[in-house]
């Protein structure tokens, strides 16, 4: 299947979909399920920002939902300026956005996902992956999963008492993908309303293969509609996908779309688009950060992934690793949108 298949069956289909929040339920449902796909866009720290998200979603669109890098709610029970932006009123913006959680504390939990809901989110997402280490040093994020009968406590705690419906963003454990065995069954007592498997473990950081077999072994063994996360930089790897796992409800897709971000969009991934919308994405954060080394910075970190995006991109890639002015900068990704051919796909070196 191509994406303009995959267009055309969605797009078809898009008036008759049930309402978001009432999966799970009727034979409708479950052909949908099947045939169809949702597309997410993972959240990135660092990277999806509310910027990155307004624009992406207006020059590429495609993308279902987006997520937002993860908020930390701490016992003083106030949102930080920076915070705000990022949790607008859900009304205010053109796109679906599900905000994600992370913390250990039920409490916390409880306080964010009640502002998320004045604010007319429908749904949360819990962080339970994150692998840094300050963070799983604190037992949350990926920490989360070395203790399943705390883990279980807290979901407790929070499926009791949640002003939304949750959703879980996991790995499979902290060192053994095997702990999975007993942590499937404690989300299989609640009711998620979507689970996001990123199978890997926390050890394997973002870099060693992932474990598609646990996928297998999770869709077997769960009733929670499922988003498969992790390695996916195409759209010939999203058709082998959908045509391996029909049962999958979502792909979520977090550095395939930063690096090939018209992937999802009818007309793809284009130079002149890619540069109109990094021009965009420059002026958002010239006038955010109020200074131009940040927007560099903050830019560079996606040339990162966008760089082998492009036909033999090692030479002018390195002269923008070292650009340190905005002229430079400018002139630089300039001779890449016109000078390197587009790849037929995005050729990932990470
Ligand atoms: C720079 C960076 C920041 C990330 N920030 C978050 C985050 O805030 N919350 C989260 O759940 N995952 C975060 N992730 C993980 C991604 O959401 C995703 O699970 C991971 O990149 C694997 O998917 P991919 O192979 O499609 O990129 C981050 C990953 C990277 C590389």
């Amino acid at each position: 299947m191509n994406i303009a298949a995959l267009w055309i069956n969605r797009r078809r289909l898009e008036k008759n979909r049930p309402p978001y929040g009432k999966g799970g339920v009727g034979t409708f449902w479950k052909l949908w399920q099947v045939l169809d796909l949702y597309f997410d866009f993972a959240p990135m720290e660092g990277l999806t920002d509310h910027i990155y998200r307004e624009l992406h979603h207006r020059y590429f669109p495609g993308v279902d939902r987006y997520y937002t890098p993860f908020f930390s709610p701490t016992i003083h029970r106030s949102l930080t300026p920076r915070e705000r932006l990022e949790l607008p009123p859900a009304d205010s913006i053109g796109y679906r956005l599900v905000p994600q959680i992370l913390t250990k504390s039920p409490e916390d939990f409880l306080w964010m996902a009640e502002q998320c809901r004045e604010q007319g989110y429908t749904v949360v997402n819990l962080n339970l992956g994150c692998p840094s280490g300050t963070v799983t040093a604190k037992g949350k994020g990926a920490g989360m999963l070395a203790d399943p009968d705390s883990l279980d406590r807290f979901l407790d705690a929070i499926f009791s008492k949640s002003p939304l419906p949750i959703s879980l963003k996991t790995r499979l454990g902290m060192e053994n993908p095997e702990d999975f065995v007993k942590i499937l069954p404690i989300f299989n007592r609640y009711p998620a309303r979507e689970l996001i498997l990123h199978p890997r473990v926390r050890k394997d950081f973002y870099k060693l293969p992932v474990r598609r077999e646990w996928l297998d072994y999770t869709l077997e063994n769960t009733n929670i509609p499922l988003c498969y996360n992790g390695n996916i930089t195409s759209l010939s790897e999203i058709s082998q996908f959908s045509a391996r796992y029909p049962q999958a409800r979502g792909i979520m897709l977090g550095r395939g779309l930063i690096g090939d971000p018209g992937m999802l969009s009818p007309g793809g991934t284009t130079a002149a688009s890619l540069e109109a919308f990094f021009e965009a994405l420059l002026e958002g954060y010239l006038s955010a950060f109020g200074g131009s080394r940040n927007a560099m910075f903050r830019l560079k970190e996606h040339w990162s992934y966008l760089l082998c995006r492009f036909e033999g991109w090692e030479k002018l890639g390195k002269r923008l690793r070292k650009a340190t002015s905005l002229e430079e900068y400018r002139a630089v990704t300039h001779e890449i949108f016109t000078s390197l051919p587009l790849a037929p796909a995005l050729n990932p070196n990470w």
